[in-house]
Formats: C-alpha cells, sequence, structure tokens
C-alpha cells in the first residue's frame, strides 16, 4: 500500500497572535510519499528538494520521528513503513516548513492505518515534530495545516484547539527574503516578560482579530494586525520590513506583518490582485538591496 500527500504552509502567529493563531495557504507546501512493507520499523528512505539540510537519520528527522510516536501510541511496533519526503518550499522561510514535512507524514500514516485518529487527534504527535525540529512544540503552525483555515490555540495545557471561520475574498500575499532565520533563534531573541501595558495592545487586538475574523469585518481584522511585543525585536532580522510594510499598505493590503518567526512577511488583501501588486512592490524593493526573494499568493 503506497499513498502521496501534500501538506501546506502556514502562516504562524498571524502579527499578533504569537503562539495561538495560525492560517493555511493552498501553496507552497511539502509531499511525503509513504509505503506498508513487511519490515518492522519506521526508515525514512530518501529527502530531494532540501540541499541536503536536514537529516535522514529517522530518529532525527521530525516526519520519521513523528510517524515513529504515531506508531508507539497506537502500540504497534510490527508496523513497517517506508518514508520519502520531497521538500517543495524553503526550509528555515517562516512558512512552516518542518510543520508541512511533518504533518504530510502523519495524515499518510493515519490514512495508511485506516484512519484511526481525526486530524485534531494528530495535532499532538504533530507538536512533538515541532519540538524537535526547534525545541519549542508550538501547535500555530501544525494545527491549521491539519485542520485548514484559520485555527486558535485557546489553551496548550490542556491543548483548546479552535477552527474560525474564514471571510470569504482573503488572500495571503507572502514574500519570503532568502536569508536565514532558524525558529530556535528568532525565539531565544524574545523577551519573556511584558509590560501590562503592552499586553493590553496586543490583547485587545487579538480579539480584535478573531472578531473580525468571525463578523467577516476584513477591515476590523486589519486595523487588529499590530504586534508590539514580537515584531519589534524579530523584524530586526528581516532586511528593510518598514519598507515592506508601507509598499504592502500602499499596494491595497488591509495588514501586514512577520510571517511565523521570519524571515517571510505576509499580508492579508481583499482580493487577488491586491495580493499580487503587494507582492511585486516588495520584491522590486528586496531586488534594490540585492536580495533575492520568492513570492507566493493564495487564497486563505
Ligand atoms: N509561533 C512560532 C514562533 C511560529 O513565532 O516562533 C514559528 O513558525
Amino acid at each position: 500500500k503506497e499513498i502521496k500527500v501534500f501538506a501546506p504552509a502556514t502562516v504562524a502567529n498571524v502579527v499578533c497572535g504569537f503562539d495561538v493563531l495560525g492560517f493555511a495557504v493552498n501553496e507552497p507546501g511539502d509531499e511525503v510519499v509513504m509505503r506498508l512493507v513487511e519490515k518492522p520499523g519506521v526508515r525514512l528512505l530518501k529527502i530531494t528538494g532540501d540541499e541536503g539540510r536536514l537529516p535522514l537519520d529517522s530518529n532525527k528527522n521530525t516526519v520519521s520521528a513523528s510517524v515513529q510516536h504515531y506508531l508507539q501510541h497506537l502500540n504497534r511496533p510490527d508496523i513497517g513503513v517506508e518514508i520519502e519526503l520531497h521538500k517543495k518550499m524553503p526550509i528555515g522561510s517562516g512558512l512552516g516548513s518542518s510543520s508541512a514535512s511533518t504533518v504530510a507524514g502523519l495524515f499518510a500514516i493515519n490514512q495508511l492505518m485506516g484512519n484511526l485518529l481525526s486530524a485534531k487527534e494528530l495535532v499532538p504527535f504533530a507538536m512533538k515534530g515541532e519540538e524537535l525540529a526547534c525545541g519549542y512544540g508550538h501547535a500555530d503552525n501544525v494545527a491549521p495545516a491539519l485542520m485548514g483555515g484559520f485555527v486558535l490555540v485557546r489553551s496548550y495545557n490542556p491543548l483548546d484547539l479552535v477552527v474560525l471561520p474564514t471571510p470569504n475574498n482573503l488572500f495571503a500575499a507572502i514574500v519570503y527574503p532568502e536569508v536565514d532565520v532558524p525558529t530556535k533563534d528568532a525565539r531565544q531573541m524574545i523577551r519573556s516578560k511584558v509590560l501590562l501595558k503592552d499586553a493590553v495592545t496586543q490583547w485587545g487586538n487579538v480579539a480584535g482579530l478573531v472578531a473580525g475574523l468571525c463578523l467577516d469585518d476584513v477591515e476590523l481584522m486589519g486595523r487588529s494586525m499590530q504586534d508590539v511585543l514580537v515584531e519589534p525585536v524579530r523584524s530586526i532580522l528581516i532586511p528593510g520590513f518598514e519598507q515592506l510594510r508601507e509598499l504592502a499598505m500602499e499596494n491595497g493590503a488591509l495588514g501586514f506583518g512577520i510571517s511565523g518567526s521570519g524571515p517571510s512577511v505576509f499580508a492579508l488583501t481583499k482580493d487577488a490582485a491586491a495580493a499580487k501588486r503587494v507582492t511585486k512592490a516588495q520584491q522590486q524593493h528586496l531586488n534594490k538591496l540585492n536580495i533575492n526573494s520568492k513570492a507566493f499568493v493564495s487564497a486563505v
């Protein structure tokens, strides 16, 4: 039995919701080919598209490690699995690269085993993969990659996930400046203490963003895309960040910010044409700074 699964990139945090909000896009994403074999154990046979950057060791790669974890949970050491991972999205980009691979793998094994768990029940296994990749098992990439759309992580302990409604005609304009920002480093630089006045601003924005999604009010969503806690620190790693924001807003974005831990940035727009204008202007700007970039426009 063999299966091929695609899992999408995701925009985590959605500016103000550090570790608690994320949404899935249509592309890019990763592909996993998996087959059940006689010989017990989980084997990662090959990885393509990673330029040799990811571990082939089945215990260290997030895909095979989370599949092992899933089979342990089912108490099925007798199962034999062979995996191929085809990376079709940039690594260390802030677009949930490790999450896309892990989720594709978990979805694949779950299908091969007869769909024993729901997408929501797979989230904790995928979080283990994130822990392996960056030291912390955050759910704001893996939950939307598995469940689709916008997902709120209301609580980590106990895990409480809420799929939020998505307004019609919402587009994401994503630009990835090709500079490396490992999530592990981008997490370590954040301050662990916050001022109450900043916390008040932040939770007003998170509530506003969620209200905007529920009320189909994209202008409210845009106004709420402001982050006073994490972005001021992380944006230093992104070349020309403030100009990228200005270009997004001038070209019709509702709101703009860092995707996940960066360096990718994203804007939300009301139509595909505006999203294309935003990415074009931003890529031209990065080009002037001698920075290569990739752009993705997707319906949300
Ligand atoms: N919430 C995580 C972070 C997402 O910002 O570190 C990483 O993609």
